[in-house]
């Protein structure tokens, strides 16, 4: 029973997989009429796709059905009652699951905060839930509290170009019961009922919950793999595949069916690979880059293959995606460069290779153009 619906699975998968590669041969159609292609995307959801891909490494299938909905809101086809979308994203920590949400943000509204997040762990007692819709009149705080989800605040962040909210409840499994209802009603109906008895109409808003429930079987799943980037026999699609099942079966076993019935996607975030952490490298360098430019005249970085490949190794560990990467950067780079810059070592306009010899502890920093020294950062 179970292999014949294991096997059910695997065949609409084929075939599902198989049906988007097919190229049908085009009938002709009568003089005068045009065939249409369905297939086609729109230039502006191509460029939004691109935007998100430079942003995202890998995860694919989640910038997919993002990009998706934002078609579907684009053309005008979404629907009045309920929110432009509703995302669940699972899997491993430091994936990605937050970073696309800032990433939509920072493409629509060139804020990567541009949202409304709430940390379902802040919910720990039902009436907290009160900061998000008020009390009732009559109660204690009535008057003081301006609720975080009221009709002013969706409208916060929107433009007339992007006439929507991002709307982010991180990790949900942290929520209270009363929080859990409030989320029900708002992925049905897209709907919310204030404590003043006012009616706030979430429709215009992409709704996006992350958990990383089941990680825990993930470590399990890579147990034996761990610390070799290649390591164990078993192809990397079928991995992802065993950490997609386990995972989806625990969120089906924790969260109820109401709930999970009412998402549109459910996507499990894929853990990121050597090539993949090495792409996210060069993004954050960038945004070290940024970050000081932002000060005033920018700075350049010459960064060595060695010192990039000792970042790498130092802040590559399967089990945490991208968040030891970013955490050696600020060891390795960010905290240096302060010491470089407030020792007036280092000012803008300047150019500096940035190189790690392997029998060295630290990085070092050596100016290329401006004043001609050797900077040290110790
Ligand atoms: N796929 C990715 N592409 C680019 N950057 C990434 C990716 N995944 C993680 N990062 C980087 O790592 C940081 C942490 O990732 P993020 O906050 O998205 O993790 P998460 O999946 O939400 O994990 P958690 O479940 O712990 O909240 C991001 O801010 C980003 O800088
Ligand atoms: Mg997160």
């Amino acid at each position: 029973m179970d292999a014949a619906a294991g096997g059910g699975k695997v065949e609409r998968r084929y075939r599902a997989t198989r049906s988007r590669r097919v190229v049908r041969p085009k009938a002709s159609v009568p003089p005068g009429e045009t065939r249409l292609e369905p297939g086609r995307v729109g230039d502006e959801v191509e460029t939004f796709r691109a935007a998100l891909v430079s942003r995202v490494i890998g995860q694919q299938p989640a910038i997919d059905v993002v990009t998706e909905a934002y078609q579907i809101f684009r053309a005008g086809l979404a629907s009045s009652d309920r929110p432009l979308g509703s995302f669940l994203f699972l899997g491993p920590t430091g994936t990605g699951k937050t970073n696309l949400v800032e990433a939509m943000a920072e493409v629509c509204f060139e804020d990567r905060r541009a949202m409304l997040k709430i940390d379902c762990a802040e919910f720990s007692h039902s009436h907290e839930v009160a900061r998000l819709v008020g009390s009732p009149p009559g109660y204690l705080g009535h008057q003081e509290t301006n609720p975080y989800l009221s009709s002013s605040n969706l409208l916060r962040y929107q433009t007339a170009d992007f006439p929507f909210t991002l709307l982010l409840f991180d990790e949900i499994e942290k929520a209270n019961d009363a929080l859990w209802q409030l989320l029900l009603g708002v992925l049905d109906k897209a709907r919310l009922t204030l404590g003043t008895n006012k009616e706030v109409d979430l429709s215009s808003c992409f709704i996006f919950l992350t958990s990383n429930i089941g990680s825990r079987s993930v470590s399990d799943i890579l147990a034996p793999r761990l610390g070799f980037a290649t390591g164990g026999s078993e192809p990397e699609g079928r991995v992802q595949q065993r950490i997609e099942d386990a995972v989806l079966w625990k969120a089906r076993r924790t969260f109820s069916p109401e709930f999970m019935n009412r998402l549109d996607h459910k996507i499990v975030f894929h853990r990121l690979d050597g090539g993949q952490l090495a792409q996210i490298l060069e993004i954050e360098l960038m945004k070290i880059e940024q970050r000081l430019a932002r000060r005033g005249e920018p700075i350049r970085f010459v960064y060595s293959a060695r010192a990039r490949q000792r970042l790498l190794a130092e802040g590559t560990d399967p089990e945490h995606g991208a968040r030891p990467l970013k955490r050696v950067l600020e060891r390795r780079i960010v905290f240096p460069l302060a010491r470089l810059i407030a020792s007036r070592q280092l000012v803008g306009g300047e150019t500096v290779a940035v190189d790690w010899r392997d029998d060295f502890a630290e990085a070092e920093f050596v100016l290329t153009a401006g004043r001609a020294m050797v900077a040290r950062a110790g």
